[in-house]
């Protein structure tokens, strides 16, 4: 059974100290995890040490890098490598976020890159797709997705695929607190993983986790995760709340 995953995007938010009271709250909220459930933090680069130190001997909790560089390595300054990331312990790396497409005109060929640099390098990737609103009111959305995922993504052999996480977030719910209806994202996720079969069988499309994002919170969390297609969420907002942020780990099938 394919990994069902809660994970937070804190994007640029929170102190450090605000991030670890943050931690030390959520911590203490009882929550359980199956073996087949994950948590992860995607928090900013200069925490990533120390959170995860504090984090250690955790079953099934894990840090994401909020994003990495296209480049290997050189003389890109202000950039953050792969092999840095992985150097440090980093166990995911969220690719392809669309605060990235939009603000810093992050291309699916430049995710492809970094795509690469992930499989080289044995970090996770959590590549996020989803249309924006014109997309979905022209109902274009499941030929754009896919193309997403064939521009970054299906240059990769299924070996190479295995161990991935896909993040369907539209764009039109993020941040927004309009949230696609659990019918809207189950009908994407499918889509997702047919698209997938297609390409690499119903073996490997079968085990990749794909998680909704867009206003996810403990109040419609059940609903989404209930999905069959649905394997967890990518929160933003709502991670930056301990109850609420344990309360949807708790949502995980
Ligand atoms: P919100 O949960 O704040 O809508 O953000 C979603 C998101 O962008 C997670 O990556």
């Amino acid at each position: 059974m394919r990994k069902q995953i809660a994970a937070a995007n804190w994007k640029m938010n929170l102190t450090l100290e605000q991030g670890e009271a943050l931690l030390n709250d959520l911590l203490a909220i009882p929550h359980t995890l199956t073996e087949n459930q994950e948590v992860v933090f995607g928090i900013p680069f200069p925490y990533l040490t120390s959170i995860k130190t504090k984090l250690a001997g955790k079953t099934n909790i894990y840090v994401a890098a909020q994003n990495c560089s296209n480049k290997r390595s050189g003389a890109y300054t202000g950039e953050t490598s792969v092999e840095m990331l992985k150097s440090i312990g980093v166990d995911y790396v969220i690719i392809g976020h669309s605060e990235r497409r939009e603000y810093f005109n992050e291309t699916n060929a430049m995710l492809a890159e970094k795509v690469n640099l992930c499989f080289e390098y044995g970090l996770k990737p959590i590549f996020c797709c989803g249309e924006a609103l014109e997309i979905r009111e022209a109902g274009t959305q499941n030929s754009f997705v896919e193309n997403q995922l064939i521009e970054s993504l299906f240059h990769l052999s299924a070996e190479q695929l295995t161990g991935f996480v896909i993040a369907y977030e539209p764009i039109w719910a993020i941040g927004t607190g309009k949230t696609a209806t659990s019918e809207q994202a189950q009908e994407m996720h499918a889509h997702i993983r047919a698209v997938l079969t297609t390409k690499y069988g119903s073996a490997i499309a079968n085990s990749i986790s794909i998680l909704y994002g867009g206003s996810v919170k403990a109040a419609n969390a059940k609903e989404i995760f209930g999905q069959p297609d649905v394997d967890g969420g990518l929160v933003g907002g709502a991670s930056l709340i301990a109850e609420e942020f344990a309360a949807i780990i708790n949502s995980l099938k």
